[in-house]
């Protein structure tokens, strides 16, 4: 035994680490309907060494190949979580408040394997302002990782040496996003003179400005209100900091990206507000993408008015989950081309953590699950209701994020040379989830209760079978650091706009003195 056999895995001991016959290092998934974000086929895929080497009908292989038979079922490449934040010890609220969220870097992975997801994107937070020091602590955190996983890099002050560490982190380190927070005033949040700075130092560096974007000096004027007025449970939450916040915080990140001429993605698109501002900037041809996360998709307010503190607590995020709805409008966006990819702000805290806020909701910290859901629920809301095709569930919960952080095709497809991380999808089974059986390590789960069809059979990871039979075989170390290289396709053309703007300036006008 070692120590991640007890860490609520569900496995026994005897499987617990690497099964001979589950790791070899050539599979063959027999005919499967093979989706990729362009084209389905029906076509086996045969992984050597953890990379795609064939994707065609009748593949003959030898002996010692571990055959997967997938006829019926989709095979299509595993989920990238864009949005996450596992074993992350600052809260949103308040910096010292020591809660650390509670699925780390292994068991939160295991979690996402369960659920067919095999690559996220976290979110480095510096320390005291290092970016260095930050990343280091996060290169440290996911040692244990048992899936690839890739950093976005939180910008929580500015001065010279943070925008010297930008530098740093795109050159060196395998970062291509940062993420400015425009709320949680006092702790994170950053003036438009400084998201200026971070926005021109984002497009010199090809990197890609993320923006938190609801207005926090309103917000903090909202949660004055609300305190004042007596509302001090979980809907204070909500009722402070209104979606007309989220809109505003989002149309003037909108403007001035378009100011700087930069590529801009507005992180957690939880309203209506929000996103009728990245449609209009789209419309008028601005790079902006938006990204919806699961709760805002599929869940609704309900829950912060319920009677009980902790099942009230549970649905506390921010931007918070919208009146019913929203979440509809979202899913049309989604389905539309409006927002392009979904997350989920994966940010687990137990009852136990919730219940900080007890007296105060300001204090109640902030995050959802949804790291293991994400899959299953996108299935069940866009493809089974029939919103989306099953070319586009690919893109939205894969291709399209690893195209704008730039790793596409080695993620994000079933490709010739793709990395083999791929789900095996049974359209005609069914999902369940329950806080009693998922494999995050919270007491509770937003979405318990919820069913649906369809359902991940199979998860394969780096070319091992991870997920098979309800069962998870997985090796802590054997997840792989992704490093993201600059300038993504976002950036093409911004050149050319930046010269076609300067040669519309006329010459300085002559004047007499
Ligand atoms: O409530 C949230 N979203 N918690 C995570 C931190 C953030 O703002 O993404
Ligand atoms: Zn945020
Ligand atoms: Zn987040
Ligand atoms: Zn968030």
């Amino acid at each position: 035994s070692n120590q991640f056999c007890d860490a609520g895995i569900g496995y026994s001991e005897s499987t617990c680490g690497i099964s001979s016959s589950l790791s070899s290092s050539k599979l063959l998934i027999k005919g499967g309907t093979v989706v990729n974000a362009h084209q389905q086929q029906i076509a086996d895929v045969y992984v050597e060494d953890g990379v795609i080497v064939a994707v065609q009908p009748n593949i003959k292989v030898g002996d010692g190949v571990t055959l997967l038979d997938a006829t019926g079922k989709y095979v299509m490449p595993g989920g990238i979580d864009p949005h996450t934040h596992l074993a992350m010890e600052y809260n949103g609220t308040d910096e010292f408040m020591g809660l650390k969220t509670v699925d780390d870097f292994f068991n939160g992975q295991a979690a996402a394997l369960a659920g067919g997801t095999t690559l996220h994107i976290d979110f480095v937070i510096p320390i005291n302002g290092s970016l260095v020091a930050g990343f280091d602590t996060y290169e440290k955190k996911a040692k244990k990782s048992c899936m690839d996983y890739g950093f976005h890099m939180a910008i929580t002050k500015w001065d010279e040496s943070v925008s010297k560490e930008m530098e740093i982190m795109v050159k060196e380190k395998g970062i291509n996003s940062f993420k400015f927070f425009m709320a949680y005033k006092g702790i994170l949040m950053i003036d438009d003179e400084l998201l200026l700075q971070g926005l021109k130092r984002c497009k010199s560096l090809g990197a890609l400005a993320m923006v938190h974007a609801e207005n926090g000096d309103a917000v903090f004027e909202g949660q004055k209100r609300m305190i004042e007025l007596g509302i001090t449970g979980p809907e204070g939450h909500a009722l402070s900091r209104p979606a007309l916040l989220e809109g505003e915080a989002t149309a003037r990140a909108i403007r001035l990206a378009k100011f700087v001429n930069t590529p801009l993605y507005v992180v957690h698109v939880m309203s209506i507000d929000a996103m009728e501002e990245i449609a209009k900037a789209r419309k008028s041809g601005q790079k902006v993408i938006g990204e919806p996360v699961v709760s805002g998709l599929v869940l609704d307010d309900s829950g912060l008015w319920d009677p009980d503190f902790i099942t009230a607590a549970k649905y506390v995020m921010s931007p918070p989950i919208r009146e019913s709805g929203h979440n509809k409008a979202l899913q049309t966006a989604l389905a539309n081309g409006v927002l392009q990819l979904v997350g989920t702000d994966h940010c687990a805290y137990n009852s136990t953590q919730k219940a900080f806020g007890i007296d105060d909701f300001r204090k109640i910290p902030n995050g959802v699950n949804g790291i293991e859901e994400r899959m299953h629920l996108i299935w069940d809301t866009m493809v089974e209701s029939g919103q989306i095709s099953v070319t586009d569930y690919v893109r939205i919960t894969s291709t399209e994020c690893a195209r704008i952080f730039n790793i596409y095709p080695r993620k994000g497809a079933i490709l010739v040379g793709s990395d083999a991380d791929i789900i095996i999808f049974n359209p005609n089974s069914s999902f369940k989830i329950s806080a009693s059986s998922h494999h995050s390590k919270l007491d509770t789960n937003v979405y318990d209760g919820r069913k649906g069809k369809g359902k991940v059979e199979v998860t394969i990871a780096g070319g091992r079978v991870v997920w098979k039979d309800d069962e998870l075989k997985v090796i802590p170390g054997f997840g792989k650091y992704i490093e993201m290289p600059p300038f993504s396709y976002l950036f093409n053309g911004i050149d050319k706009a930046d010269a076609r703007y300067l040669s519309s300036l006329k010459a300085p006008v002559k004047r007499f003195k």
